[in-house]
């Protein structure tokens, strides 16, 4: 069911497949305040990360990208084609979840849903159809035909994500999706933006302050800090670089702190980290060892995860290395 789809010749990303997104030298100012500042990336297919800061001008380049405000300078390309001369074609193969409630409250999300796939130009029946199927995959079920002025924030978010997809978009991009959601509703809105990606085929840029929770559903992580690009790179190699793991054995204090001597004689870096010990990663042999030595002191392993890096973190790791040339 796709909708006016002007194809171009794609072009070729750095991951050697086409570029998603690709701009180059964007810059765009608000009088003083300098919002993008000689932005050049390339985005792949898959599911991308665009994480900075309260300001740093992740809304900003979304907006660019759509066409809704003109760079200062620069240019940029979505799905092919340039965002000055072919904003049209740029929209009508992508979803867009605006950060800020931006819903009618006094129509019913299925209402909603099936007007702005009509606006894409689907059918009346057709669009009903699509409607009815987003709803069902964001998981809003009887409330889709309550007004929307009476939703909850996190039925809100559904509701932005199911008019974002309606018209089978080729990529989506969801400015903060989890912003306001309680831990649990923020790990299914994680889950539904990852199968976006896996079960759909659709290309995702998703907006968020926390690295930690776009690690788990992204391939690739754009990072930006005061409207500069701070890194980009695949997810792996990021966490590989910066990341921990945290490591949890049954049995309290005495326990992790045998784990913490036989972790250290054999090479790797630890730290106590409350009721667990934290772990420096390497490389990929790191977590294995991890679990060869538990199982090899016969512990039992409560939690090994990745320790979640919030935005900051990073920063100061680019300060520290010299990567911010701000
Ligand atoms: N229309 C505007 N007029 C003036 N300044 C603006 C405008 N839009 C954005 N800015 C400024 O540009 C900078 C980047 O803002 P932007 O909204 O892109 O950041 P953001 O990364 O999305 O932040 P947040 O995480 O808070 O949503 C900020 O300093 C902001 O005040
Ligand atoms: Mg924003």
């Amino acid at each position: 069911m796709n909708v006016n789809r002007g194809e171009s010749p794609p072009q070729m990303g750095a991951t050697g497949g086409p570029a998603v997104i690709a701009t180059h030298g964007l810059t765009m100012h608000f009088g003083n305040v300098r919002a993008l500042e000689e932005l050049t990336i390339e985005v792949g297919q898959g599911v991308t990360g665009l994480v900075g800061a309260n300001g740093a001008g992740k809304s900003t380049l979304i907006k660019i990208l759509l066409g809704l405000n003109a760079p200062t300078r620069g240019s940029a390309s979505v799905l092919g084609h340039d965002i000055l001369t072919a904003g049209s074609a740029v929209r009508s193969l992508v979803g867009y979840m605006p950060e800020h409630d931006c819903l009618p409250p006094d129509v019913s999300a299925t209402e909603f849903t099936v007007h702005m796939a009509r606006m894409s130009g689907l059918p009346h029946a057709a669009a009903r159809e699509r409607a009815a199927d987003v709803l069902r995959h964001v998981g809003l079920a009887e409330e889709r035909y309550r007004p929307m002025g009476g939703y909850s924030t996190g039925m809100k978010q559904r509701a932005k994500l199911a008019q974002a997809l309606v018209h089978d978009p080729r990529l989506v991009l969801l400015d903060e999706p989890t912003n306001g959601l309680d831990p649990g509703s923020r790990d299914d809105m994680l889950d539904l933006v990852r199968r976006i990606g896996t079960d759909f085929g659709i290309s995702v840029l998703v907006t968020s302050h926390m690295l930690g929770e776009l690690e788990r559903v992204c391939d690739h992580v754009v990072v930006l800090d005061a409207g500069h690009l701070l890194r980009e790179s695949a997810t792996s190699e990021f966490m590989q670089e910066t990341g921990s793991l945290i490591v949890e054995v049954l049995g309290g204090p005495s326990e992790q702190h045998r784990l913490g001597e036989a972790l250290a004689a054999r090479g790797l870096q630890c730290f106590p980290a409350g009721d667990a010990v934290e772990v420096s990663l390497n490389d990929q042999t790191t977590h294995d060892l991890i679990v060869d030595t538990v199982a090899d002191l016969g512990q039992g392993l409560v939690r090994l995860q990745h320790r979640h890096h919030r935005i900051e973190d990073i920063f100061r790791e680019g300060q520290a290395s010299g990567r911010i040339d701000a």
